[in-house]
């Protein structure tokens, strides 16, 4: 199936021989004594020129070499590619286009690259594509300039499907980001509902609006939402593959998060518009799988709230009941994405018969100072799903860590009147705020295999780095097309697959 284009990214295109272009892109690898020039520059000393610069090859690195006359070629880089590794490659990716933004288009010859693979190819196609995404609501906008992206590789016919997947995936990237972008003044969860139907037309999407979460006893979410005059909503998405084990993706949806009665500090609220990364990664990841018509069931549950204060608004010590009929005392509102979430997670498990569950979340601002900005915190219940989350981690370059589900801390969460309370009681002293919170949602799995991913930090990025534009950033997306994709391709082990 071809994949969609999105508006907000370069087209990119695999060809044998160099067209013509704005920008050629040579790489560059460290040898033992120096670096060395995979192919033909057209430059006179190009050797020399990395030796003046000082160029050592490391991934990214790039050296610059204007090129003078009318011809279309108005520059030439080099950029290395470290030890040529996927990781590498998705740098060195990311690097030229982000350099190459003003130029219409950039040729990147690869046919000196001996042992280019699938997967390398693939990496520094996304790495590509995601660092030349970009978002903005000024009213004179530049635009982004870069429109074409060209790898030339000795077969391109070999490597066009590595090619497509790279596109599948980057575009699913660069939709979920515009989703985390958008700005709360519109982003309500009705128009996230809005939304996710325009991304996944062709497959089916259900919305349950107030009065039918009501009606089914979503407890949580509404609990949530009713401080706001936005209604939540409850998105359910589905993709049929025809077989394979049904992976239900549950996403935080919550499109601000005030804190609610607890309000946060003016500091703590500013990024909250993102707080919904969760949601917009698993409605990404959808898209893409059913691009790439992966022999899966998967059903994604987008669990949509605006957390404000009012009259209306749930308080401090508030009884609510879960779907499924769970209590949980609610002492603090600002723990308010555990609450949308163990409804999404407690119908995945009774109603939907999952097989697996993976939740993502903007869950605890603990979670960054633990693991910093970069990785997600990784929490399962299942030994052999946290393996695959961790090879997909590697493969696909969004990077993670698993976290403990410690036993002893769940009786931080015993309420004297309730099921649950939703926040670690602190005269415990046991600390471990994302500990507690996975605790919390594994209550809601039902023993099902189950993983929580924690993007609190990785979610949205304040600068520019890599295959990351400041804002949001996607995460998850990646990571769960690769998993998917390898769930959706038997290992060659002789051994029976079971979901
Ligand atoms: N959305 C926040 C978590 C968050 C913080 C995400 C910073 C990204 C950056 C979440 O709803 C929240 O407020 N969590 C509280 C939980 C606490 C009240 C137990 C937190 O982390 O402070
Ligand atoms: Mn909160
Ligand atoms: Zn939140």
């Amino acid at each position: 199936m071809a994949a969609p284009r999105s508006t907000s990214l370069p087209v990119l295109s695999l060809a044998a021989t160099p067209g013509e272009t704005a920008v050629l892109v040579l790489p560059t690898r460290a040898g033992d004594e120096s670096v060395a020039v995979l192919g033909d520059s057209g430059l006179a000393d190009a050797a020399g020129l990395l030796a003046r610069e000082k160029a050592k090859g490391d991934a990214g690195e790039i050296v610059s070499s204007p090129v003078l006359g009318d011809a279309p070629l108005e520059r030439l880089l080099l950029v290395g590619v470290g030890d040529g590794a996927p990781s590498a490659l998705r740098k060195a990716g990311a690097a030229v286009a982000r350099r190459s933004r003003g130029a219409a288009s950039l040729t990147v010859d690869l046919r000196g690259l001996t042992g280019l693979t699938d997967a390398g190819l693939r990496a520094l196609a996304e790495g590509a594509l995601l660092a030349a995404y970009s978002f903005t609501r000024k009213a004179k906008a530049e635009p982004r300039v870069l429109s074409r992206i060209t790898l030339v590789v000795a077969r391109p016919e070999a490597l066009q499907p590595a090619a497509d997947r790279a596109v599948t995936t980057a575009t699913a990237t660069a939709a979920a980001r515009d989703l985390v972008n958008e700005p709360s003044l519109s982003k309500t969860p009705d128009w996230l509902a809005v939304q996710a139907k325009r991304l996944l037309k062709g497959l089916t999407v259900t919305v349950r609006d107030e009065k039918a979460l009501a009606a089914e006893g979503f407890g949580g979410v509404l609990a949530v939402g009713q401080g706001s005059s936005r209604p939540p909503r409850v998105i359910e998405a589905s993709y049929d593959g025809g077989s394979g084990p049904h992976v239900v993706l549950v996403g935080k949806g919550i499109t601000f998060d005030t804190g609610g009665l607890s309000l946060k500090p003016n500091d703590g609220m500013l990024a909250m518009k993102t707080d919904m990364g969760g949601g917009a990664a698993v409605l990404g990841a959808l898209r893409a799988v059913a691009d790439l018509g992966l022999p899966l069931r998967v059903t994604v549950l987008v669990a949509a709230a605006e957390n404000m204060p009012s009259g209306t608004a749930q308080r401090p010590g508030d009884v609510i009941t879960h779907f499924g009929g769970r209590t949980v005392e609610v002492l603090n509102t600002d723990a308010e994405g555990r609450l949308v979430l163990a409804d999404a997670i407690a119908y995945a498990d009774s109603v939907l018969d999952a097989d697996v569950i993976v939740d993502v979340a903007t869950l605890t601002g603990a979670m960054p100072v633990a693991l910093g900005r970069r990785h997600a915190g990784l929490f399962a219940s299942d030994d052999r799903l946290a393996a695959q989350l961790e090879a997909a981690s590697a493969a696909s370059g969004e990077r993670l860590w698993r976290m403990p589900l410690t036993e002893d801390y769940l009786v931080a969460l015993d309420s004297p009147i309730a099921d649950l309370r939703n926040i670690g009681d602190p005269r415990t002293k046991l600390q471990g705020g994302s500990i507690t919170a996975a605790l919390f949602l594994r209550e809601f799995t039902g023993g099902r295999p189950w993983a929580h991913l924690d993007i609190a930090g990785p979610g949205r990025s304040d600068g520019e780095e890599d295959e990351l534009t400041k804002g949001g950033t996607g995460y998850g997306v990646r990571l769960l097309v690769h998993w998917l994709e390898a769930l959706a391709t038997p290992a060659r082990t002789g051994r029976k697959r079971s979901a």
